[in-house]
């Protein structure tokens, strides 16, 4: 069966609006799994509208082997990936969008077939080398950044003298590369600086992340994220393929405005993001991976117990042990108990909690907290002083007082839940080690803090019983 181009070109436009129905959708956690399925039902018709519209004339049979293939590593990593192990996986998954722009602006080049001449010539061959070049940047990029959330390499930034100097260098030798790339004649010619463009693109993306360290990674990621919708539109304009350059531009622009909001969240400049690594030449250099900052208090979970049956308001902060311990669902039970005692409960949620964007919020969501108990940091931030108990779970760089307070320190400047201007802060974890972003916490050591150990989930079902019990 084979469709024509105009009933191609509609699917195209149908799948383009599902797409943008998947964004509006995906812009909260009740409406998320209707955009995610629009989101599958317009790649459907996308692969459809391709596999049979006229530009796939021959090799269906190898296309549909790789499909296969594909789909069932797909599937393999979909299952076997924990919550907690997304953003690595996003990242390795944006190499691939880059590497296959790098490919296929190759292929476009060496292709015989196709001629073009004038001006069409030179836009075509602007084309492919601002695709190889998007693509490269994408892929060596996103396996750093790969190897850093796994911490396969180090989290700490690699800061060279002179690095943005180097940067640019870099830059302006693509440039010429470009400029000799499409006034060359012959193929044979033209296909040095394209390999030399390529080598030194793949340098630049490798160097732009490696500067880049600690708590600052999930802006990278998003940046990189948005890197690889514009190598797709790249790709889309090598290839002809509207629907490719649209959905590619959706992913790039969406990738950059939740990259600005979050530099924004975190105070940082989103131009000295995509510059690679936010200026702070001196302090992220040096990351203090544990200090010695005086006595803490531990306590018991009945202590919590009678701390929460106490207060009359109490703000639970959920961090990324939350997600490892899976404590959410024995949380919510907690928060009901309380309410049924008319303890008034909401939750302070940190833009970069956790390991992505929005993960304290799916969390919640599943377990079924209601949303109009749950804040974002900049609602509740003032609230503290008014807050008799702060519940930390698993949560660490994201209430980091160092953050205000020590210029020095690798996340200043970065704004933190502020719970301990509030009475009490319980803060539940496993030991003493630091967060992301390796640095220690003074809250730990504060007056008005005390230590749960343990395991999370542990800890708060031993609460829910004391509670229960009492
Ligand atoms: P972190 O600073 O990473 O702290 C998490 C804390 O949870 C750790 O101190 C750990 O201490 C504790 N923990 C781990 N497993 C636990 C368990 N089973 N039970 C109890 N506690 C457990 O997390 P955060 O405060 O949520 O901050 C997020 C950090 O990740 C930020 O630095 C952020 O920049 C970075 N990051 C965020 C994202 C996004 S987009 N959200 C993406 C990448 C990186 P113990 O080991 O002592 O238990």
């Amino acid at each position: 069966m084979e469709i024509n181009l105009e009933l191609a070109q509609a699917l195209y436009i149908g799948a383009t609006v599902l797409f943008i129905l998947t964004l509006g959708g995906l812009s909260h956690p009740e409406s998320a799994r209707k955009g995610n399925l629009y989101g599958m039902l317009g790649m459907a018709i996308a692969i459809i509208a391709t596999l049979l519209g006229p530009h796939v004339t021959k090799n269906l049979f190898l296309i549909f082997i790789l499909m296969a293939l594909g789909g069932l590593i797909g599937i393999y990593l979909a299952k076997k990936v924990k919550m907690t192990h997304m953003p690595e996986l996003v990242a390795i998954l944006h190499s691939l969008v880059g590497i296959a722009a790098v490919l296929v602006g190759y292929v476009n080049f060496l292709d015989v077939t196709v001629s073009y001449q004038g001006v069409e010539k030179v836009i075509h061959e602007i084309e492919i080398y601002i695709g190889i070049f998007i693509g490269a940047v994408t892929f060596s990029g996103s396996v750093i950044a790969y190897g850093k959330l796994s911490r396969a390499i180090s989290g700490n930034p690699l800061l060279l003298p002179g690095r943005h100097w180097l940067n640019l260098i870099l830059i302006i030798v693509i440039c010429i590369y470009g400029y000799i790339f499409v006034t060359t004649e012959s193929v044979t010619a033209a296909t040095t600086p394209l390999i030399i463009m390529t080598a030194v693109s793949l340098i630049l993306g490798m160097h732009l992340i490696m500067a880049i360290g600690g708590a600052d990674m999930p802006v990278a990621v998003s940046m990189l994220n948005s890197y690889s919708g514009w190598a797709a539109s790249a790709t889309g304009f090598m290839l002809g393929n509207d629907l490719l350059i649209v959905v590619g531009a959706l992913v790039g622009s969406s990738g950059a405005i939740l990259s600005y909001i979050m530099c924004q969240a975190m105070n940082r400049s989103f131009i000295s993001v995509i510059a690679g690594g936010f200026g702070t030449d001196g302090p992220s250099a040096n990351i203090v991976t544990s200090e010695d900052q005086g006595e803490v208090t531990a306590v018991e979970p009945e202590d919590v117990c009678e701390l929460l049956l106490s207060s009359k308001k109490v703000m639970i902060i959920p961090g990324y042990g939350m997600a490892v311990a899976q404590a959410q669902h024995t949380v919510n039970k907690i928060v009901k108990l309380l309410q049924n005692r008319k303890i008034e409960v909401c939750f302070g949620i940190h833009p970069v909690a956790g390991r992505m964007p929005g993960h304290m919020n799916v969390l919640l969501a599943e377990a079924r907290v209601p949303y109009d108990i749950v804040f974002e940091m900049d609602e509740i931030n003032e609230d503290f002083p008014g807050v008799d108990t702060s519940i930390i779970i698993g949560a660490n760089d994201i209430v980091n007082p160092s953050a205000l307070d020590d210029p020095n320190s690798p996340i200043a400047g970065m704004p933190v839940l502020e719970c301990w201007k509030g009475k009490t802060s319980i803060v539940l974890k496993r030991s003493m080690a630091t967060g992301y972003a390796g640095i220690q916490n003074p809250l730990f050591f504060k007056d008005n803090t005390r230590m749960l150990f343990g395991d999370a989930k542990a800890s708060m079902d031993s609460v829910l019983t004391a509670l229960e019990s009492s």
